[in-house]
C-alpha cells in the first residue's frame, strides 16, 4: 500500500522538520515527505531537508495577500497529493482557505502546554509566570493562534536556575519524540473529534482518516 504523503512546512532553523523526516527513514513513522515548503528562501531548513532527499519550495509571503500565499501553497499541496500538513516553526498564521481545503488535516508544535502561553516566546512567558511545568503541544492547526483541538502533549518540569535558553533546549528535546509519535498516531489510527476533544482508535471507526 503507498504510503501517505506528508508536507511541512517550516521558517527556519527546522529541527522538528528533521525529527519527522529521521523518524521516516528509520520506519518509526510510515509516511512519505513529499515536499518541505518555506515561506523564507533563507530559512536553514532547506538545505537541511535537501540533504536528506526530500523536494523542497520557497513560496515568499511578501506582497501578496495572504489567501494568495496560501492558494499557491494549497495547490502546490494537492498537485502532490498530500494527505497531511505538519507545520514545524512555520510562523505564519493560515488562512480560512487553507484550513478548509486540509479540514483536520494540519498539525502544529508549540512549545508549552496549551492552552497556555500560545503565540511567540512561549518559554518566556512560562518562566515569567512562574509555572513549575511546561511542555510542548501537537494539536490540530485552525484559523486562530496556537488554538485547535490537542492530539498530544509531554510535560517539561522548569527548575529553578532554567534560563530560556536552557528551558528551551530541554522542551525542544521533547518537542523531537512526540511530533513524529503523535503524526504516526494520526496516520495510523485518524481520529474522532468530540468538540474539542480527539480520541485516536479504531481507524475504521475514526471521523478523520488520513
Ligand atoms: C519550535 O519550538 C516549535 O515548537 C515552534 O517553533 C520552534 C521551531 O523550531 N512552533 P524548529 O524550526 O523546528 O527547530
Amino acid at each position: 500500500m503507498a504510503r501517505p504523503k506528508i508536507a511541512i512546512l517550516i521558517s527556519g532553523r527546522g529541527s522538528n522538520m528533521v525529527s519527522l523526516l529521521g523518524a521516516i527513514s528509520e520506519g518509526r513513522l510510515n509516511a512519505e515527505a513529499a515536499v518541505v515548503i518555506s515561506n523564507i528562501g533563507s530559512a536553514p531548513g532547506l538545505a537541511k531537508a535537501q540533504d536528506r532527499g526530500v523536494e523542497t519550495l520557497v513560496i515568499s509571503h511578501r506582497q501578496r495577500s495572504r489567501e494568495e500565499h496560501d492558494r499557491d501553497i494549497v495547490s502546490q499541496l494537492r498537485r502532490r497529493n498530500v494527505s497531511l500538513v505538519c507545520l514545524a516553526g512555520y510562523m505564519r498564521l493560515l488562512s480560512p482557505h487553507f484550513v478548509s481545503a486540509f479540514e483536520n488535516r494540519i498539525l502544529n508544535i508549540h512549545p508549552s502546554l496549551l492552552p497556555a502561553f500560545p503565540g511567540m516566546d512561549a518559554q518566556r512567558q512560562a518562566i515569567e509566570h512562574g509555572v513549575k511545568f511546561s511542555g510542548c503541544t501537537v494539536h490540530i492547526v485552525d484559523e486562530h493562534l496556537d488554538h485547535g483541538p490537542i492530539v498530544m502533549q509531554r510535560v517539561v518540569e522548569v527548575f529553578d536556575d532554567d534560563t530560556v535558553e536552557t528551558l528551551s533546549a530541554r522542551i525542544l528535546e521533547h518537542e523531537h519524540l512526540i511530533y513524529p509519535e503523535a503524526v504516526a498516531l494520526v496516520l495510523s489510527k485518524g481520529f474522532r473529534l468530540d468538540g474539542r476533544r480527539t480520541f485516536s482508535g479504531d481507524k475504521s471507526s475514526s471521523q478523520v482518516k488520513l
